[in-house]
């Protein structure tokens, strides 16, 4: 029977991954692939191998508190950190349990063959690269060390050396298992290398990081269903190893940068030096609530470009509020939404959805931008380098390639956010020297209620 919920199980992830892939049908993906897990967990726990309960039940209180708390009280902004922090005990876990398997079988004098041996050289030290690993990418988006990418000379020769070092370690172990000293230097050694390779990524790139991170404990997950002979662990542990990657290969497209140059780029560090004019700028235009509500009130077509500030002010109640009013008045209203907007894959698509704003409504990059020349008002909320023209004019910006919503295009722009700060690409966007930008100093939240109010005036 256990295969079989096993099989049920595997094909629930399937089907749940499948269906996360549209917004309509995401909701009864993830309750699919949900019920798959218990499914899993309930189908284990009935293996004969598992003799006593009263460890596991307590491990699971413990977890589901902990896990249900930091759940509910994280923000919204601070979601690549959480993904981070359990990427990485994801990873702990399975290093744990392979070299928990390599321990119990030492004490039980049984030599592991090599079917065994590599699965748990390989889950250890996967594991525990993305243990060190998350933590960092943990520390650094969380503020608790520096963002700015760590560079030292001979950093890559000295992590070449170190990853040499650990292959040897491993095949040393994997023929010779009773070799527990190198298997502990092993593992202590790819925790090493876990923080060497995240410290030289900058902030900016943390997101692309966290997902490969999580590819990795997938990869993890599934050396540790070959040490168990567990098959739903070696099929989940497949699926996040493969979503993982295809993710951050899409956050890489979305930027217009190699996975190479993500992890081996040092971006962020000459950000000071970017920037790159492509002229001479304009006076900046600013405007008032009252202003936009009476040139929003006379469009006929609205575009609304959310983009990390509406995800710090949480104004996604506002702007629904306001796209709701522009609506009845008969003004086409439509929402922008670029892969890489805010600081995680999807994090516009989730806060839109918090405020329930149409699926309808949500745009992509690709389909919009040939309708922002017909657009009369582009209503930029809190996104700066998703809407930066360098990205396509300026071949010296550090983001030049990274494709964008060309809201230059429209009739008029609106852009609110609280100042001409630079957002996290840490460069200028011309955009805000045009002629038809028209600036809205202030916090998204307080700006769009104050617009709203301004147009019920109106
Ligand atoms: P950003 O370029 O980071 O700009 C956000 C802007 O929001 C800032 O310029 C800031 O300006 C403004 N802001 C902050 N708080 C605000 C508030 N309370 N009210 C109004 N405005 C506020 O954001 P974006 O356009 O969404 O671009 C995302 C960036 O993250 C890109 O560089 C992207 O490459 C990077 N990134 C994203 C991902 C994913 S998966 N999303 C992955 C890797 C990298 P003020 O300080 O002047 O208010």
């Amino acid at each position: 029977m256990i295969p079989v919920a096993y099989l049920i199980a595997s094909v629930c992830f399937i089907f749940g991954i499948k269906r996360l892939g549209s917004p309509k049908t995401a909701p009864s993906g993830n309750l699919i692939a949900a019920i798959g897990m218990a499914i899993a967990v309930i189908a284990t726990l009935l293996h004969h191998d598992v003799i006593h309960y009263g460890g596991i039940a307590a491990g699971v209180i413990l977890g589901s508190v902990v896990g249900a708390l930091v759940a509910r009280r994280v923000e919204m902004t601070a979601m690549p950190q959480m993904v981070a922090a359990f990427n990485g005990l994801g990873g702990a876990a399975s290093a744990l349990v392979a070299a928990a398997e390599l321990v119990r079988l030492e004490s039980m004098g049984i030599s592991p063959p090599p079917q065994v041996g590599v699965p748990i050289v390989a889950g250890t030290l996967i594991g525990a690269v993305t243990l060190s690993g998350s933590f960092i990418a943990f520390a650094k988006l969380q503020e608790l060390m520096d963002g700015q990418p760590l560079l030292f000379p001979g950093q890559q020769i000295i992590n070449a050396l170190i990853a040499v070092l650990i292959v040897a370690l491993c095949a040393q172990v994997v023929i010779d298992p009773a070799a527990t000293t190198s298997f502990w230097a092993m593992a202590a050694l790819a925790l090493l290398l876990g923080v060497l390779l995240v410290i030289p990524i900058g902030g900016a790139d943390m997101p692309v990081v966290i997902s490969l991170l999580n590819s990795y404990s997938g990869l993890a997950a599934c050396a540790t269903g070959f040490i168990l002979g567990n098959q739903v662990l070696i099929i989940s542990g497949s699926l996040v190893g493969a979503s993982g990657i295809v993710l951050t290969n899409i956050m890489c497209k979305a930027m217009n940068r190699s996975l190479f140059n993500v992890i081996f780029g040092g971006f962020g560090a000459t950000q000071e030096m970017g920037g790159g004019a492509t002229g001479e700028r304009g006076p900046v235009k600013s405007g008032s609530a009252d202003e936009a509500a009476m040139i929003l009130d006379v469009a006929r077509s609205v575009t609304i470009v959310p983009g990390y500030g509406l995800a710090v002010a949480q104004a996604q109640h506002a702007v629904r509020e306001l796209a709701d009013m522009l609506g009845q008045r008969g003004i086409e209203v439509r929402f922008a939404i670029h892969p890489v907007a805010g600081r995680m894959p999807g994090h516009m698509n989730v806060l839109l959805a918090e405020a329930d704003v149409p699926y309808e409504q949500l745009v992509e990059m690709e389909e919009i931008n040939p309708s922002f020349p017909r657009t009369d008002v582009a209503l930029v909320l809190g996104a700066n380098d998703v809407t930066n023209p360098d990205a396509r004019e300026n071949p010296s910006s550090p983001i030049y390639g990274m494709p964008i919503l060309e809201v230059d295009r429209a009739r008029t722009v609106m852009v609110v956010k609280r100042s001409l700060n630079p957002g996290f690409a840490g460069i200028e966007n011309p955009l805000y020297f045009l002629p038809q930008t028209m600036m809205l100093f202030g916090d998204a939240k307080s700006m769009v209620e104050r617009i709203i109010a301004a147009l019920k005036e109106v």
